[in-house]
């Protein structure tokens, strides 16, 4: 049936296509969503995010009920946490001092790619008339750099409030110090992509709907360990995937340096949302508790594999030639967004065992999604900034060798 309207849709008028193809998307994912307890805990964040558009607007308040959890003792409670908030104090940087912004930056250099010409894939793009010349496909893959570093910003903001939340509410004591070098890290993660975007790029794209929805439902949320787990398990998992990506591929330097500082740092960040939920899911919650987090992070995992789809820069370009679903198919076919997709969840699935939600009740959900696959990946417990950013530098040397 949805096919049906789908297929329809293609042969409408741009107009109407463009206020009737997202809404039915919103039910599209909504019927997809397996479980109606998760469902149901997420729709006002639909409401707000696809229904209201409340991501458009130039600001948005958030509301939250969560406590702040307050200890007169002062005790060291966690060393392992304790550990993580040293070396977070000795691995502070300083975007304003150690990038070199002095560099010039051309974002459709046909010479320094900020992005590999195989990341996109237009052949298929000629079935509905569209044929881009080399100058076109430079400036397209310039929106799409800016689109996707646009996300990481709107990703970090929401990653700066979570971590000043969770700090608050968080019952370790370690947990609250290590929560407050988080915080400093997340200002700095804004400060620097921002002005990458400001001043080399010159695009800020509006926040996806499906981030603003995830962020929504994360920051509103009033537990913590909800918070954690969407924020620093799934956004930050899936984020450190992608700047690896990104940092992997991009020939410019700029770029790849702030990269590096922010995956050190992001590195850990995931490392403390690890270790606490690996205490609390196994000593802090009841079975019915596990069980609504187990099948949480499942929906979460699925909402997210399929679903950011650059529609903004759809909107821009190819909106009058083909209609969001033609364009979907086409994404999802690209290489370079199949790679981006397999390492954002070579890095989570492993994270999701460590906690304990991957429970042989859920296996079979994950192997039918096609993600059991990563299931024996490092987790960010035996995985520190500086290997992933080693192993990344090893992996695209290969790539270049076997492409010779
Ligand atoms: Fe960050
Ligand atoms: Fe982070």
């Amino acid at each position: 049936m949805m096919h049906r309207v789908a297929k329809m849709m293609d042969l409408m008028p741009v107009h109407v296509r463009r206020k009737v193809e997202p809404l039915l998307e919103v039910v599209d994912m909504l019927s997809a969503v397996q479980n109606t307890g998760v469902m149901a805990g997420f729709l006002p964040s639909f409401a707000r995010g696809f229904v209201l558009r409340l991501g458009e607007l130039p600001t948005t308040d958030m509301v939250s009920g969560h406590a702040a959890h307050f200890d007169w003792t002062y005790t060291s409670d966690f060393p392992e946490m304790r550990d993580l908030y040293s070396r977070a104090k000795q691995g502070q940087w300083d975007g304003e001092v150690d990038l070199d912004w002095s560099i010039g930056v051309d974002p459709r250099s046909p010479d320094v790619k900020l992005i590999p010409d195989h990341f996109i894939c237009l052949d298929r793009a000629a079935e509905y008339g569209i044929r881009l010349n080399s100058k076109e496909k430079r400036a397209l893959l310039h929106d799409i750099s800016a689109w996707m570093l646009s996300q990481f910003l709107h990703g970090e903001q929401g990653a700066l409030y979570a971590a000043a939340q969770v700090t608050e509410s968080v019952q370790w004591m370690d947990g609250k110090l290590y929560g407050a070098t988080q915080v400093v890290d997340e200002g700095r993660h804004v400060e620097v992509f921002h002005r990458y975007i400001d001043e080399k790029l010159e695009k800020l794209y509006i926040i996806n709907d499906n981030l603003f929805t995830i962020i929504d439902s994360v920051v509103s949320d009033s537990r913590w360990d909800m918070k954690f787990l969407g924020m620093q398990i799934m956004v930050e998992g899936l984020a450190l995937g992608a700047f690896g990506m990104l940092y992997k591929w991009t020939e410019e330097p700029l770029l790849k340096n702030l990269l590096r500082y922010v995956i050190r740092d992001e590195a850990r960040h995931v490392h403390y949302g690890v270790l606490a939920l690996k205490e609390h899911l196994t000593t802090g919650v009841s079975e019915r508790e596990r069980r609504e987090r187990e099948d949480w992070v499942f929906e979460v995992s699925l909402l997210m594999q399929n679903r950011f789809m650059m529609y903004e820069v759809y909107e821009e370009w190819f909106e009058h030639k083909m209609s969001r679903r033609q364009w979907r198919e086409l994404v999802l076919d690209m290489p370079g967004l199949h790679e981006f997709r397999q390492v954002m969840f070579s890095r989570l699935v492993p994270n999701l065992r460590t906690i304990g939600l991957l429970t042989d009740r859920m296996l079979p959900h994950y192997d039918a999604a096609g993600l059991l696959q990563y299931m024996h990946g490092a987790d960010a417990t035996g995985l520190s900034g500086d290997q992933y950013l080693h192993e990344l530098d090893a992996d695209r040397e290969r790539s270049m060798a076997a492409a010779e």
